[in-house]
C-alpha cells in the first residue's frame, strides 16, 4: 500500500519509436549467430570489448546470446562536440587486461561519422591483439566521414537523432526499451 510505483518509461513516452524492443532482440539473436559461427575455432575466450557508456544495453543482450566463450572488458572515451571534423578524441579509461594475441569484438551503441571507432581501432592495434573486429548495433552510414568497417551491424539507420536503449540525449532515456527518434522539429 505504501510502495511507490517507479514511473514506467512507458508512462513518459518521448519521441517516436524507430525500432521496439522485439526487433531489438530478434536481431540481436541474428547478430549472435554470425558472431558464433565466426569466432567457432577461438584459442581463448572472445574478448567483448564494450565502448561505454552507450553500448551496455546491447552487450548485455548480446552476451547472453552468444554460446561461445567470452570475457567482457570495458574502455571509454569522450568526443569533443562541434570538433567532429577534427575527429579529436580522447580516451577517459584504458583496457585493463591484456588484449595481446586474443581476438577482439568491440562493442557499439552507434557508429555515426566513424570517428570514435577510427581512434578506438587505431588505439586497439597498439595493443596487439590476434584480431580486432566491430559490432555496433545501429549504422549512421550517411554521416561517415572515416572509413570504417563495421563487422557486424543491427540496424541501418537514417540521419535522425535517436535515444533508447544505451543511446542518450544529454546522459538520460538510456534506460528506454525502445530505440526512439528524438523528435526537433516540432511536428
Ligand atoms: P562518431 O564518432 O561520430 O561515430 O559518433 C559515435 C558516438 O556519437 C556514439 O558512440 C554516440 O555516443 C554518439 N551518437 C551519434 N549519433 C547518436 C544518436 O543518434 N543518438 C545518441 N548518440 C549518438
Ligand atoms: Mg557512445
Amino acid at each position: 500500500m505504501s510502495m511507490n510505483t517507479p514511473a514506467s518509461p512507458e508512462t513518459t513516452p518521448i519521441g517516436t519509436v524507430l525500432i521496439d524492443r522485439t526487433e531489438i532482440s530478434s536481431r540481436i539473436a541474428e547478430l549472435a549467430g554470425e558472431i558464433d559461427a565466426a569466432y567457432a575455432s577461438l584459442e581463448s575466450p572472445l574478448i567483448l570489448l564494450s565502448v561505454l557508456k552507450g553500448s551496455i544495453l546491447f552487450l548485455a543482450d548480446l552476451a547472453r546470446s552468444l554460446t561461445v566463450p567470452v570475457e567482457l572488458e570495458f574502455i571509454a572515451v569522450r568526443s569533443y562536440e562541434g570538433t567532429q571534423s577534427t575527429g579529436s578524441v580522447e580516451l577517459v579509461k584504458d583496457v585493463s587486461m591484456p588484449l595481446r594475441d586474443r581476438d577482439v569484438l568491440m562493442i557499439e551503441d552507434i557508429v555515426d561519422t566513424g570517428t570514435t571507432i577510427a581512434f578506438l581501432h587505431e588505439h586497439i592495434r597498439r595493443h596487439a591483439p590476434r584480431s580486432v573486429r566491430l559490432a555496433s548495433l545501429l549504422n549512421k552510414e550517411s554521416r561517415r566521414e572515416k572509413s570504417v568497417t563495421v563487422d557486424y551491424v543491427g540496424f541501418d539507420i537514417p540521419d535522425r537523432f535517436v535515444i533508447g536503449y544505451g543511446l542518450d540525449y544529454d546522459g538520460i532515456y538510456r534506460n528506454l526499451p525502445d530505440i526512439r527518434v528524438l523528435d526537433t522539429d516540432g511536428d
